[in-house]
Parts: structure tokens; sequence; C-alpha cells
């Protein structure tokens, strides 16, 4: 039996994409207690009491993969290394999104499953072979029965959503060939603890992942990971390349210089994660520090890019529209409406600064690259951004 104890609780928190139209404002919403915790057996970091994934994951789903150039680059590069290195026939795609990764192969190699049907139809009507189903041992069935095994599977920050582990891999087992790879990628969880990046944690990161974690899953079904790759995405994530056991790809030196690095930082211990907790406590109180001292100086703040992890940020700390004015974002989903919980309007992205914001809360802060390059003039003239990574600070 394994034993999970928690460590951290980042207290009464809305679901984290649900952006709420301006007839929602007054109705009362749903909020969950997030509380984290680790499981001492498995050393698996996850959420307390996960959320349906009909409730998060629906045909109102606001997220698009599209909508960074970081991303997309990522997706390009990915698929030129997979067509030189494993050259596979067929690829599924878990959690495929608006097809920005599949979009990079032929149509007739390909196939996505993303739940999210308004997401789903976007790369289906450019004529993708997809399906608007949850990853389960009959969407596993279903796709085997009409397109065969194939050769690759691929899953970027999806797998962390899913609260049944073995069902992924049993499902995965069903459908990838014998010599099949798979290709995963989620934040690091070491990186998260080093970053004190606790909002890395909302209800739809059931899991954050560490190498040893997912190594623990692994091995019940004869998988093993042969390759890790330390990504800037996301503020720092990990792509795991996963073979069976019995295929014979050498391992290579990083699985056991990440496992390594893993250890040596505590990541198998509760006292790491105790520690990890009373940081977030500071980093709250000099995040709420910051702002009250730029409100009392009647500086004007704004917040860029309104992702999920902007949600646990504000409502953890308290931090509504009495500080930031409003946000702007690309994605149209999320554009005329409000913030989950602490109700802030978002609007699209103008293409520019407005010459009176004096700092911006970089809600996006792990596109902070691209988004600094793209505001260059808002630099040059002395805006200032605020950002909770890996302390407090405005920059
Ligand atoms: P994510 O961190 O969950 O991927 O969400 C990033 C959000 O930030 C997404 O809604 C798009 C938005 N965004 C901008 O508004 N401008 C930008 O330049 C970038 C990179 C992202």
């Amino acid at each position: 039996m394994s034993k999970k104890v928690n460590f951290l609780d980042l207290g009464l928190q809305p679901l984290a994409n649900n952006y709420l139209k301006k007839n929602q404002l007054n109705k009362k919403e749903k909020k969950y207690r997030l509380k984290i915790g680790l499981d001492l057996k498995t050393k698996l970091v996850s959420i307390n009491k996960p959320i349906a994934s009909e409730i998060m994951f629906n045909s109102n789903y606001p997220y698009r993969s599209s909508m960074s150039e970081t991303m997309i680059k990522s997706f390009k590069d990915l698929s030129k290394l997979i067509k030189k290195k494993f050259k596979p026939k067929k690829i599924l795609e878990i959690g495929s999104n608006d097809g920005s990764f599949i979009k990079n192969f032929p149509k007739k190699n390909t196939i996505g499953v993303e739940p999210c049907s308004n997401v789903e139809k976007i790369t289906k009507n450019k004529g993708f072979n997809t399906y608007a189903k949850y990853w389960n041992i009959s969407t596993a069935k279903k796709i085997l029965s009409k397109n065969g095994k194939v050769d690759l599977i691929y899953s970027a920050n999806t797998i962390s959503h899913i609260e049944n582990l073995d069902e992924v891999f049993k499902s995965i087992n069903i459908i990838l060939n014998k010599n099949g790879i798979i290709i995963i990628e989620d934040p690091s969880l070491l990186e998260c603890l080093k970053k004190n990046t606790y909002d890395q944690f909302y209800n739809e990161h059931i899991y954050v992942f560490s190498l040893i974690g997912i190594e623990s899953i692994l091995k019940k079904y004869d998988l093993e990971i042969f390759n890790v790759q330390n990504l800037k995405i996301h503020g720092g994530s990990n792509r795991y390349f996963i073979k069976r056991k019995m295929n014979k790809i050498p391992i290579n030196l990083s699985v056991i210089i990440n496992r390594k690095k893993e250890i040596n930082y505590g990541i198998k211990n509760i006292s790491t994660y105790v520690k990890f907790a009373k940081r977030v406590k500071s980093s709250k109180k000099k995040l709420r520090k910051i702002f009250l001292q730029l409100k009392n100086k009647k500086k004007d703040i704004i917040g860029y890019g309104v992702t999920a992890k902007s949600t646990t940020i504000l409502n953890y700390c308290d931090i509504g529209k009495k500080f930031i004015s409003y946000f702007v974002d690309t994605t149209k989903d999320k554009q005329n409406k409000y913030t989950p919980g602490m109700k802030i309007p978002i609007y699209k992205y103008p293409g520019f600064i407005e010459k009176n914001i004096d700092y911006i809360f970089l809600g996006a802060w792990n596109f902070k690259e691209e988004i600094f390059k793209k505001e260059k003039k808002f630099i040059k003239n002395g805006g200032k951004f605020i950002i909770h990574t890996p302390i407090p600070k405005i920059i």
C-alpha cells in the first residue's frame, strides 16, 4: 500500500482554465481545495482529489498549443529528430490539441487523440485523422481496430493531466509496436522545486513528474527510459524517450545523470518538500508586498498572458482587480472573459502595450524570452515586469 503525505496547501482554487463570461460573474464559482502530496512509495507528487476529466477537458477548452512561437519551434525541431532517428511509419499523439505537433508529419502517417472536441475539430478540419476521446483502454482498442499498431507515441503536457497512470501505459501497450518508442514531455518536478514554481500545481496538473516517479510506473509495464532531454519549455520540462525493456537501444548517460541530480536534490525525501512549502509561503508574502508597494505609489499594473498557472498564483496570493487592472492575451477563447476566481478582465492583446502602463505582471512567465523580445519598446521606455519565480521581483 502506498502512503501519500500532503506537504503544501494552496487553498481554495477555481478550475484553472475556466475563464468566466460576463453573465457568470455574479454566479457562485465552484472552488476546490488544492493540496499537494508525495507518495512515499512511488515518489510521485500529485494533487489531492483530482476533478473528473469531463469537467476540465470538454468542448469549451481554451488552451491552444499554437499560441506561442516557442512551442511551434519545439514541435518542429522534435519532428525533425523523430524523422531522422526513429523513422516511424505511424505516429500517435495523445493530447494533440490544435495539431501543432502532428502537422509536421504527412497526414496519412498520424493519428491524434484529443478529448476537447472544440480543439480536436481544428485538426480534423485540416484533414488529420483525429479522435475526440480520452486516452484509455477503450480508445486504444478502437484506434487499433481501425489503424493497426503504431511505431511512435508522443505526448506533451498531457500524461500529467491523467489520474490513472496504470491505464495510460496499459493503453499504450495495446497499440504500440514491439519496437515502438514513446516520447513524453511534461514539466520537471526538480525544476519546479528549484525555481519555486508552485503554480505548476493546478487542478489540471494532477502530477508534476520526476524521472524517478515516472520510472516507478514504467517498470510495471516492462518499459524503460533510454534518454532524457532537459527543456526550457514551460519553465523547465523533461522529455523522456521510452522503450520496451527487450528493445536493445542503449541507455543514454543522460538517464543516469538526471536520476542522480534528482536523488542529490532530495526528490525522494519528504523533508525536501516541507522546505519547498515554506519557500512557497514566503513567496506569497513577497509577491503581495511588491503589489502593495506599487499600488501605494499609484502605479498602473496589467497582466500579460493568462495561464492556468497564473490562476494558482492569483488565487493563492489573493491578487485581484485591486492590483491588476486587466490581462492581455492572444488566445481568442480567453478574450473578453474574466480570470477564474479573481475575475480580472481579459482583453485581446492589442499588438503593443499602452503608454500609461508602468508594470506588467507576467502570467506567461514560461514564455519570458519570447515576450521580452516582443515588448522591446515597453522595456526601452522604462516599463517593468513583475515575476514570481525564482523569487518575486521586478525586472
Ligand atoms: P500556457 O502557459 O498555459 O501555455 O499559456 C500561455 C498563455 O499566454 C496563452 O493564453 C497565450 C498567452 N501568450 C500571449 O498572450 N502572448 C505571448 O506572446 C505568448 C507567448 C503567450
